[in-house]
């Protein structure tokens, strides 16, 4: 089989720009490893920058998470023993966000290409790439006892952290960063209405959380020693946990009951550099993982394909290579800036296993900049909102 871009995984980021793709009468073919009903059932995200939302608007897939999802106008922070403090996206940017699940977001997309006619082929398994640095590259895969072959132009690597698009970099054209963290996020999901805002609790203890997907569904997390397991965590251990952290008042509003859903996430920031190599491209969380605090890592697929797509529509309409010569760098200037918010969240918000008094002392004194500094609260809300897109 021919197709001028093959997209290896069938995420959002795949999905997304095999949508785009599509959309601009560029040929492409999407191979999934899973079926579509295990994709669907990853429960992730649920907080959307301006900028997911704009896109999935101008795409067409923004009428749902519009009548249904929850705008808002930032993100609150409680405080053991410390006044809270509202990140204020909307006063300092202008901008919302979105409370709106990524399990939508897929579901959206999977429809999105079935109704276009858009080839997503589900159980390929042993998908190998060949001739990347050629103009000529092809994937295997088998289907069904069979191996097949996809002839391309480009190959996007939209296959998350463990698949095999980054494998196919040669070691010595990449270069990794790693930070794992030494502890993970318990979470579990609620058929219950959520509290008002996205709420970061800092307790001696360790983070929690409360997020929200419906008013009828709400999501919370707390930080948890990195080899615990789902099951280690009883519902009635969970909540326990969960509003022993949050300042008793808010802990009376939170509704509790059986729990839908319980996983344990482990927290890491990785980046892969460079993004690109000859005629592959990698998207999404093949290329960099940020710990969940910050919210970031749907949002930065989605600016990877918005980046990725105007280099393939340029290249295909106009045969001009300008923009996917600068795709990785471009990209990754969001990457980092990204890596660092989150980065800073993390340690701002959680225990660390064996940390001294100094370390919490400059924890203590990062918040209190916060609370008094305007200028402090301006550059929060400009990171955490996600830098504006290059032209
Ligand atoms: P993925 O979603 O990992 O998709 C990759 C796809 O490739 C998968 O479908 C996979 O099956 C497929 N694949 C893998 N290997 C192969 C192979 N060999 N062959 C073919 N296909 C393959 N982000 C936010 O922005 N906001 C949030 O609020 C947020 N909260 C989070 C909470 C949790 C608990 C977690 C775990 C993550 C959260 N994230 C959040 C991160 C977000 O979910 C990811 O960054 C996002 O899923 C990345 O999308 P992706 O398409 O790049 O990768
Ligand atoms: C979710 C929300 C967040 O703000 C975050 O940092 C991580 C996850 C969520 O809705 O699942």
């Amino acid at each position: 089989m021919k197709t001028q871009v093959c997209i290896i995984g069938g995420g959002p980021a795949g999905l997304m720009l095999s949508h785009i793709l599509d959309a601009n009468g560029i040929d492409n073919l999407v191979l999934e490893r899973q079926t579509k009903a295990y994709v669907l059932g990853r429960i992730r995200a649920g907080v959307l920058e301006h900028n997911t939302v704009e896109m999935l608007r101008d795409y067409g897939l923004g009428e749902r998470m519009d009548r249904e999802g929850m705008p808002k106008d930032g993100t609150q922070i409680l405080w053991e023993n410390r006044p809270d403090f509202f990140i204020d996206v909307k006063k300092w940017t202008g901008k919302q966000m979105m409370a709106w699940g990524q399990t939508y977001i897929t579901e959206d997309l999977y429809a999105a290409r079935e109704r276009d006619g858009g080839a997503v082929i589900c159980e390929a398994a042993d998908v190998t790439l060949h001739d990347i640095e050629s103009d000529a590259p092809h994937v295997t895969y088998v289907k069904d006892g069979t191996t097949h072959r996809i002839d391309c132009r480009f190959i996007a690597g939209c296959d998350g952290f463990h698949g095999p698009s980054r494998q196919a970099i040669p070691r010595s054209h990449r270069r990794e960063f790693l930070r794992e963290y030494p502890f993970g996020w318990m979470g579990v999901m609620v058929e219950k209405p959520p509290v008002s805002n996205f709420t970061y609790v800092y307790h001696s203890d360790g983070m929690a959380m409360a997020a929200q997907r419906t008013p009828m569904l709400s999501r919370y997390y707390v930080q948890a020693p990195i080899t615990d397991k789902p099951g280690d965590w009883s519902d009635d251990r969970f909540w326990e946990t969960l509003l022993h952290r949050f300042p008793p008042d808010v802990a009376a509003r939170i509704q509790t009951g059986p729990t839908i859903e319980k996983s344990m996430a482990p927290l890491r920031s990785f980046v892969s550099e460079p993004m690109r190599h000859g005629s592959l491209f990698l998207a999404g969380d093949s290329a960099h993982i940020v710990p969940p605090t910050g919210a970031k890592g749907l949002n930065l697929a989605f600016s990877d394909v918005f980046y990725l797509q105007r280099a393939l529509v340029a290249f295909f309409k106009t045969g001009q290579g300008a923009l996917i010569e600068r795709y990785s760098d471009t990209a990754l200037r969001r990457v980092w800036s990204a890596e660092n918010i989150s980065w800073r969240l993390t340690k701002m918000l959680h225990v660390f296993p064996g940390e001294d008094p100094f370390e919490q002392k400059i924890r203590e004194n990062d918040y209190d900049l916060l609370l008094h500094s305007e200028a402090a609260q301006h550059a929060l809300a400009y990171e955490y909102i996600g830098l504006p897109f290059e032209d």
